[in-house]
């Protein structure tokens, strides 16, 4: 897609060095429905990676988390070992050197499945023995995400977010591809410009 400068409106991924086989990529998807817009797009981008580069795909509905309670400052509460899906998504987090976040635009930012799991980024950075904060150092943060509007603009806030967070945890930003349709097969169908940053997202 392309604004009225003929300009390329998506946000181009920055380029990181992909050959190295010991990465593995973590897809997070948080649309509130299976075979999306933006799920699609992700299988796009994921298709480029190469045979020996290890993909893990998560659907977070399918792993509910419990609401996330902010115990940081509670006197005589502390947190519980994870257990269930946050240990199953803590583990998975830890292991993955790419963290790709599919989540669908709602109300300008991340769905409501794919925020609880990065509230939960929060507690866990709590927990002195997982040692968040040193282990996320360094992964390379992504985004995928679709929104309904013509252009990319709307996107702003939800890839604002990520890469916030990112730097705030030391991490590296890859970069976000930005699709854009409402009805399911919408991207595939007619968004030739982000099929074509799919294919180039991940180097
Ligand atoms: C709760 C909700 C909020 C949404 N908010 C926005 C929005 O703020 N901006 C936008 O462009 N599209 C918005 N949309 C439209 C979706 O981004 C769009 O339908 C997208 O294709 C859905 O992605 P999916 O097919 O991967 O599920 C919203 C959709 C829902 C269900």
């Amino acid at each position: 897609m392309t604004d009225a400068d003929g300009r390329r409106d998506h946000d181009q991924a920055q380029r990181t060095g992909h050959a190295d086989p010991a990465r593995s990529f973590l897809f997070l998807l948080g649309s509130a429905r299976a075979d999306g817009n933006t799920e699609a797009l992700a299988r796009e981008a994921a298709a480029q990676l190469p045979s020996h580069t290890a993909q893990r795909w998560l659907r977070l509905s399918e792993l509910p988390l419990p609401a996330f309670e902010d115990l940081r400052h509670t006197e005589g509460r502390t947190r519980t070992e994870p257990a269930g899906n946050e240990r199953l998504l803590l583990d998975a987090t830890l292991e993955a050197t790419d963290l790709v976040v599919v989540s669908p635009l709602y109300w300008y930012s991340v769905s409501s499945g794919t925020k609880l799991y990065m509230d939960h980024w929060g507690a866990w950075l709590h927990l002195p023995e997982v040692r968040f904060k040193q282990r996320m150092r360094g992964k390379t943060l992504w985004a995928i995400t679709t929104t309904s509007h013509d252009d990319s603009a709307p996107a702003d806030p939800l890839v604002g977010m990520l890469r916030s967070s990112a730097e705030y945890l030391g991490m590296h930003w890859g970069g976000s591809l930005i699709g854009h349709g409402n009805r399911p097969g919408d991207v595939l169908r007619s968004d030739t410009a982000a099929l074509a940053d799919a294919k180039s997202l991940f180097g």
